[in-house]
């Protein structure tokens, strides 16, 4: 099946947050995304295919630095490649705006997310001590990973 990435607009706010919704204990509005999507500095990229959006990923950048805010997949369609596809699509739109550098954290239990970053070339820079608590029984660091691009 045929995938497109694209950049996101406002209608794709709704089921946006429907994917968030189903990826986070801490779900974020339509309202919130909208916003971001509207945010001069955030690059919002979406892959749709048949069922409409299937995977959405938001950064926003200052300074020559990105910081990936949000990335999420629909639940049926979680390791097939999609979130890697989104963030090697938005590589070279975020170095060709000048930036240097992404950053993201990831709870330490996110065993899928942390594989998908370590696969796509981040390391680890430290940690946050129980950051994350939302829909966990107690708190869990996150792990604050980087990793260059362009230059
Ligand atoms: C993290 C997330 C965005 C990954 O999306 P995806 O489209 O499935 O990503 P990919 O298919 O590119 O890669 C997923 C990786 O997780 C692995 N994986 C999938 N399910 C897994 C599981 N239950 N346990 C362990 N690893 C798993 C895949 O094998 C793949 O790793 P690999 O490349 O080493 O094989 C998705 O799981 C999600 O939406 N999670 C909920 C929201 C979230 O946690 N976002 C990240 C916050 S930092």
């Amino acid at each position: 099946m045929t995938h497109t990435i694209r950049r996101l607009t406002r209608a794709d706010a709704g089921p946006a947050a429907q994917l968030h919704a189903a990826g986070f204990a801490d779900p974020w509005s339509a309202a919130s995304i909208e916003t971001l999507i509207d945010t001069d500095n955030v690059l919002a990229l979406g892959i749709e295919g048949e069922g409409g959006l299937l995977a959405f990923v938001l950064f926003q950048s200052a300074a020559g630095e990105s910081e990936l805010l949000t990335i999420a997949t629909s639940p049926a369609r979680r390791g097939e490649g999609l979130a890697g596809q989104l963030i090697e699509a938005a590589i070279p739109v975020l170095a060709g705006a000048g930036n240097t550098r992404l950053l993201l954290d990831v709870a330490e239990d996110n065993t899928p997310a942390r594989r998908l970053y370590v696969r796509l070339g981040f390391t680890e820079d430290g940690r946050r001590k129980g950051y994350y608590s939302a829909g966990r029984p107690s708190p869990v660091d996150a792990l604050l990973m980087s990793r260059a691009i362009g230059g």
